[in-house]
C-alpha cells in the first residue's frame, strides 16, 4: 500500500482513488490531477468506478465496445441489459438521443443533475452494445461533484459519454460508498482500472427511471425524484405500470438487491436476527439492531449499507419494517420486495 500524496479536492470534498493492481490497492488522496487522470483512463478504455450521489456506478467510454464489454464480464451481467450513459449537462441529450419530447426537456432541466434518467430514442451515437439492440438509450447527468468532474474533464478529452451501471455484481446490492466497490469488483478488476472514492452516497438508491419514448412519461424504476414530482412539474397524471412487466429495467428479474442474508419484510424480529427501522420501532431483546434512521430520506441512504452490514456481522436473516407512504417510500420498497425474491415473510 503506497500513499501517492495528498491535497485538498477543489470541491471541497476529499477524494481517494484506489488503484486497483491484481489483487493490491494503492490509496492516494486525489487531486484535480486524479480526476483528469481517471479521465484518461476511461478514454484509453480502462473501467473506472465513481460516486454519484444514487450509487457508485462502473463506468467506461460509452463509445468503446470492448470497454463496454469489460463492464458486463467484471459485473458478471448479461449483454441484453442496456446501460445508462453519464453525461455531464444536458447539452449532451442531443449527441445521444433523437425526437426528444418537449416535456422531456422540462425534466431534465428540473431535475439534472440529480437522480434522473431518461430513457430517449437513441441516436446513431448510441450503439446496440450501450442498448441492449434496444431503440432508446438511458442518459443521466449526475450530481455528485466528483462524477461531474470527471465526466466534464472526459469530454474535454473528446470522450462523449460514460456507460455506468451500478458497480456491484449482478443480482447483488449496489454499493453506497468505495470500500463496498473494492469489496464487490475489486478482484475483478485490472491493473489500469480505477476506484474514486467520493464517501457515502447521499440519495442510497438507484435513480428513477423515466421513459420519454411515448408521448406521455411513464416510471420505470422509482426512486428519489418520485411521480409527484413529475406530475406537479409536467401538469399531468403518470400511468401506472407494475413493475413485473419490466422485464429490461434493473430488478425487472425475480431477485436483485439482494444480499447472503435472508430479508425479510414487516415480520416481527426474533433473537439473533437482524433488525433495520425507522427509529421508532422498538429492539426487542436479542435482536441485532443495525439501523435506525430518523425519515424516509435516511432510511433510503441507509438501506443497501444495512443489508451488507448484516453480512459482515454474519447474520442470516434480516428483519425489514419499510416506512409507509408514496415517493421516497414506494422505492425503498420496490427495492426490498425484489431484494426478498417477492417474499413477503
Ligand atoms: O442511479 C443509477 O441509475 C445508477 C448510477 C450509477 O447512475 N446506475 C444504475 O445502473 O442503477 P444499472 O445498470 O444498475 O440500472 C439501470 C437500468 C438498467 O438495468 C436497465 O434495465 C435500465 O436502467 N435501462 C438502461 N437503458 C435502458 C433503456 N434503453 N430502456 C429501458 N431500460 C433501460
Ligand atoms: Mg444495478
Amino acid at each position: 500500500m503506497a500513499a501517492l500524496g495528498s491535497c485538498a479536492h477543489p470541491l471541497a470534498k476529499q477524494v481517494i482513488i484506489v488503484f486497483s493492481m491484481a489483487n493490491s490497492h494503492f490509496l492516494s488522496r486525489c487531486s484535480a490531477d486524479d480526476i483528469q487522470k481517471a479521465a484518461g483512463q476511461l478514454k484509453a478504455g480502462h473501467l473506472v468506478a465513481f460516486p454519484t450521489e444514487t450509487v457508485y456506478g462502473l463506468g467506461a467510454d460509452a463509445t468503446n465496445e470492448e470497454a463496454v464489454k469489460r463492464i458486463y464480464e467484471v459485473k458478471g451481467r448479461p449483454s441484453n441489459h442496456p446501460l445508462i450513459v453519464h453525461v455531464s449537462s444536458i447539452n449532451a441529450l442531443a449527441i445521444w438521443a433523437e425526437q426528444i419530447p418537449e416535456y422531456a426537456i422540462e425534466l431534465a432541466r428540473k431535475f439534472w443533475p440529480g437522480p434522473m434518467t431518461l430513457i430517449l430514442k437513441r441516436s446513431e451515437v448510441a450503439k446496440d452494445f450501450i442498448t441492449g439492440s434496444q431503440d432508446s438509450v438511458g442518459i443521466r447527468v449526475p450530481s455528485d461533484p466528483i462524477a461531474l468532474a470527471l465526466l466534464t474533464r472526459f469530454e474535454s478529452l473528446g470522450g462523449l459519454g460514460v456507460a455506468a451501471p451500478s458497480a456491484n455484481r449482478f443480482g447483488q446490492v449496489s454499493p453506497t460508498s468505495s470500500a463496498d466497490v473494492t469489496e464487490e469488483l475489486g478482484e475483478y478488476l485490472e491493473g489500469a482500472d480505477l476506484i474514486l472514492d467520493g464517501g457515502r452516497s447521499t440519495v442510497g438508491l438507484e435513480s428513477t427511471i423515466v421513459d420519454c419514448t411515448n408521448y406521455i412519461p411513464r416510471i420505470l424504476r422509482p426512486g428519489a425524484i418520485t411521480r409527484k414530482h413529475i406530475e406537479s412539474l409536467l401538469s399531468i397524471k403518470l400511468t401506472q405500470i407494475p413493475t413485473n412487466s419490466l422485464l429490461r429495467v434493473s430488478g425487472g428479474m425475480e431477485k436483485h438487491y439482494s444480499p447472503k442474508a435472508k430479508v425479510l419484510l414487516n415480520a416481527i424480529p426474533r433473537p439473533g436476527q437482524a433488525l433495520f427501522a425507522l427509529i421508532e420501532s422498538e429492539t426487542p431483546s436479542g435482536v441485532v439492531r443495525i439501523g435506525a434512521p430518523t425519515n424516509e430520506v435516511e432510511f433510503a441512504r441507509d438501506l443497501y449499507w444495512a443489508l451488507r452490514e448484516t453480512d459482515k456481522r454474519g447474520l442470516t436473516e434480516i428483519i425489514v419494517i419499510p416506512p409507509a407512504g408514496e415517493g421516497l417510500a414506494e422505492a425503498i420498497l420496490e427495492r426490498l420486495t425484489k431484494s426478498t425474491g417477492g417474499r413477503s415473510k
